[in-house]
Parts: structure tokens; sequence; C-alpha cells
């Protein structure tokens, strides 16, 4: 296979980080090759010279066997170089076909051609069939939808070199497939294309090569075929792990349960769900991504109009109507919503602001004066066990990777003493090794006495991680597994609605 893209030896420095280290780097055309590493590895920095978007300080690039200087993300364009971020970068107040066709508007002289550019969008975007129409406003789309605005835009031309920063985390099971399938067929096309992803298991679906970075540094470079995830995790870690599954404590048979859920049933979605946790137990929650695993999440703190349902919170029955995100967290429900990139954080501030901002009170002393030492002592101990880099709790979260500062938001929510915690994809896009420290982290908060909702994609996680686990299926609860009953054909049959359980008004409890 020709040699499409090459990285010799280059470097990259941010105020205080060597964020790339004289990496190499080799891209052929018609292969997939995948960029794995820890969050704040140097992945994004070094597709981000790709796509000219930063500029290298050593090292050289060369594009089909001829040096380059990428000067722009124009010019990268013109070079036939396309790129997906973690961020998006499309124009709310445009619309889906203005967006894709963004600087490249097609025209005959003088006039702009609207009707042609958005039958060309829909044919592009047609091929994920997610419904949006090209004459949509961007910021009226979801963020997966606007995900694929992004992806068909990058192909609309067939580039030379396509760059997806962490594709998956964001799509739906189903858009994931037909990810897979357009990136086949470009690959088959001649296209080289860089993966980065932290879903190892993606690996072997689409990657022909793997290379692996770490702290700004080309570690190894291998082909999937002579890959294993436990050398790959070494790789990326630098450290060996005799498990990633910590050891589940049972939950106490005395253990009172925290929250009851009775048919609860929404206006978009959720069907009559039943369920019930304890104190000490961690309840997962699975399902295909539509299935209403995380509409449940959503609805329990009044984030989805609830029509129909009951929730009573340590006993104690919440009237409907006061169901907010921030009443429940009074009464001692934390809810960790699944898009985190997007929300909450503040950038412009530190990694200790952002941390504390919810827990303040934790670290007051008598006459509520701040306990600054306690709080930076406790923010030092949740930087080390998440390895957030940089290890500074000064850092401002802007210049931290996506991982770190989705792990900066975790552990906002771990800091904040709170007995039940409902958390959706805590784990999405943050490294293994940070995997790791959260799931011990969650055994922690069990054995302390704390419930744990733990929505999730991973299907390891709900067979290693979870005291029981539910799944859903078009918004409704349809199984309930206790820890030895689970297994991944049992709930990939449940996934896809081939089998379920009477788990109506009895069941539920009784599992
Ligand atoms: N604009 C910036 N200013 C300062 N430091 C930065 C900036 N952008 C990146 N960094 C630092 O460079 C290093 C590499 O970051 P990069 O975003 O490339 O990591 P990554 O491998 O993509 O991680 P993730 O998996 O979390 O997305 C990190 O230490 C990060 O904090
Ligand atoms: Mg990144």
């Amino acid at each position: 296979m020709a040699e499409l893209l090459r990285a010799i030896e280059v470097s990259k420095r941010f105020p205080g980080v060597l964020a790339l280290d004289r990496v190499s780097f080799e891209l052929r055309a018609g292969e997939v090759h995948a960029l794995v590493g820890e969050n704040g590895a140097g992945k994004s920095t070094l597709v981000n010279i790709f796509a000219g978007s930063l500029h290298p300080d050593g090292g050289t690039i060369e594009l089909e066997g001829r040096p380059v200087q990428i000067r722009s993300p124009h010019h990268a364009q013109e070079l036939g170089i396309r790129a997906v971020f973690q961020h998006l970068s499309l124009v709310p107040a445009l619309s889906v076909a203005e967006n894709i066709f963004l600087g490249r508007e097609l025209t005959t002289p003088g006039l702009l051609r609207k009707p042609a550019m958005q039958a060309r969008s829909v044919a592009q975007l047609g091929l994920f069939d997610a419904g949006i129409s090209p004459t949509a406003k961007v910021r009226d789309l979801t963020v997966p939808q606007r995900y694929l605005v992004e992806i068909a835009k990058a192909t609309l031309e067939r580039p030379k070199v396509l760059i997806l920063d962490e594709p998956t985390a964001s799509l739906t099971d189903r858009e994931t497939r037909v990810l897979y399938d357009l990136v086949r067929e470009l690959r088959g096309q001649g296209v080289g294309v860089i993966w980065i992803t932290h879903r190892l298991e993606e690996l072997y679906e689409i990657a022909d090569r793997v290379t692996v970075m770490r702290d700004g540094r080309h570690v190894a470079t291998l082909s999937v075929h002579e890959m294993t995830t436990d050398r790959l995790i070494t790789l990326m870690t630098g450290r060996e792990y005799e498990q990633i599954y910590p050891v589940l404590q049972p939950v106490p048979e005395s253990a009172a349960v925290v929250l009851a859920v009775r048919g609860l049933t929404t206006a978009h979605g959720l069907r009559g769900v039943h369920l019930t946790l304890r104190a000490g137990e961690i309840l997962g929650v699975g399902g295909l991504i539509g299935s209403g695993k995380g509409l449940l999440g959503r609805a329990l703190v009044g984030l989805e109009p609830i029509t129909a349902g009951e929730i009573e919170l340590f006993g104690e029955r919440i009237p409907l109507d006061r169901i907010s995100p921030r009443t429940l967290l009074e009464r001692g429900l934390m809810y960790f919503p699944a898009d985190r990139r997007h929300e909450g954080l503040f950038t412009n501030r530190s990694v200790l602001e952002n941390m504390t901002i919810a827990a303040l009170e934790r670290f007051q002393r008598a006459g509520g004066i701040l306990d600054k030492r306690r709080e930076r002592r406790m923010v030092t101990e949740y930087i080390r066990r998440l390895a957030i880099v940089p290890p500074n709790p000064d850092a401002r979260v802007r210049n931290l990777s996506g991982g770190n500062q989705q792990k900066v938001a975790l552990a906002r929510g771990m800091i904040r003493t709170t007995r039940v915690f409902v958390l959706d994809e805590p784990t999405q896009g943050i490294d293994v090794g940070a995997k790791i420290a959260v799931y011990e982290l969650l055994h922690e908060l069990a054995r302390q006495g704390a419930a744990v909702l733990f929505i999730t994609s991973d299907m390891l996680e709900l067979l290693h991680v979870c005291h029981r686990v539910v799944v859903m299926f078009q918004g409704e609860l349809v199984a309930i597994m206790r820890h030895e009953e689970v297994s991944e054909e049992r709930l990939l049959q449940y996934y896809f609605g081939h089998t379920r359980e009477e788990v109506g008004r009895t069941g539920v409890d009784a599992a």
C-alpha cells in the first residue's frame, strides 16, 4: 500500500507541556489506522497538526512522499485532508445544507444553487437514515445528529485523508454501524483514515493498524492481528493490570431501599418503569442507544416531562411537579449527564474550582470559612487517582484534553457527598486507567453505603461492575438480572427484544 501521510519526529509544545515529543507516524492509502492512548497522550494534538489547526515546533510532515507545511485548516482541505473533531465546528444559526457546503457553495455564475446543495446534502445524510432535514437549523439538532452532519460535510467530496477524533463517542449503535460501512467503503477507494478511540473493542471491528501513544511519545505501531487487549493496555498505560474490574462486594441483606420508582412514564418514550435501588448497591442500566436508558436517568431528575408514576427517595414520595436536578440534589441524589463536553464545566476556571464548586460546604469550617488546605488536598487526591493530566489543580480546564475534562466533571460529582448517584455513561471518552479508577471509586462509594444507578453502553461494565442489571428496550424495562445471572448472550437477547421477562409490578423487587 502506498504511503499517504507521514509525520517525522514531530514535536509540539504548549506552555508547560510537551504535547508531542518527536512523534513519527505513517498512514497508508486504503488503511484505517487507529490512534490510541491515555487522555492527554497527544492524539488530538497530532491530528490537529495534520488538519492544519496547529503548527508543529519541529519535525516534518510529508504528503504522498513530499514535504508539506500545512498552513491552515483551509489549506489542509485543499490538500485533501478532512477532519471531524471532538469539539464540533458547525455554525448553529445556519442550516444543515449551508453548513455542509460552507466555503464551497455550488454556484452558477452569481447564484447560489440552493436546491442542488440541498439535494446533495440529502443524499449524503441519507446514508445515515437519521431523518435530518437539509433545511433544519443546526442549533435545533441533537448532538449525535450534529456529528452526522460533520461527517457528511467531511466526506462530501472524497478526501485523501479522513481524520475522525473519537467518532463513536456520541453516536448510537446503529449510526456507528453505518459509519463503519462508510469508512470501509472509503478505505476500499484508497482513502487513508485516522481513527482515534478509547473503545478498544472497536479496533477489531474497523482498524488495520494501531498506533499507541503515551505522554506525547510514539510507543508502538502494531497490526490488529498481532494485538491483544492486554498488550495494548500495557502499552498505553505502561503498567500491567492484574484486573480491570475490582471484586464486587455483596450488598448487605439488611440494606434499605433508597430509591423506588413505580410506573414511571414520560411524554416521550418511557413506559411504566419500575425499579428499586438499595443502599450499597450498583444497579446497571443497559440497552441500545435509543432504548430509553438515557431517558430513564433524565426522567428521574425531571429533565423529561413525567406523565405518570411515582418516585420515592429515602422513603419519601417526591411530588412530580417538584422534581428537578437541584431539588433532588438537596435531597441527596446527584445526576451526572452523559453530554458533559457541552455542558457543565467552566472552562475558563481552574481544575480546582470546577471540582469543588458544587461541594463548598464540605470544606467549610465553623463560621463559614473555607478550609483551603483541605480543599486542595482533596482535589490533589482526585487528580492522582484519576491520573488527570496535567496534575495541576490550577490548570485551566480549557487547556485539558477532552478526556481529562471529563475526569474533572466526574470528580466534581464524586467530591460532593451524595448518597444516591445517577450516572449516565460516566466512563465514555476516558482512558482505561481512569476507567479502572472510576470502578474502584464506585465500589468504594457503594461500600460506604451510597447507591449507584449506572447507565452504560459498555456491556463489560454491566457484566463486571454491577450488583444487578436492568435492560431497557423501546422505553420499557424488559429484564432484571442479578450479577451471577448476567451474560453477554442474555444481555444481547434483551437488547434486541428477542426475549423479555415478566418484570411488571411483581418481578422487580424479587430480583
Ligand atoms: N491549547 C492548549 N494549551 C495548553 N495545553 C494543551 C493545549 N491543548 C492540549 N494541551 C495539552 O497537551 C497534551 C495533549 O493533549 P491532547 O488533546 O493531544 O490529548 P489526547 O491524547 O487527545 O487526549 P484525550 O483522549 O483526552 O482527548 C495534554 O497534556 C493537554 O493538556
Ligand atoms: Mg483528544
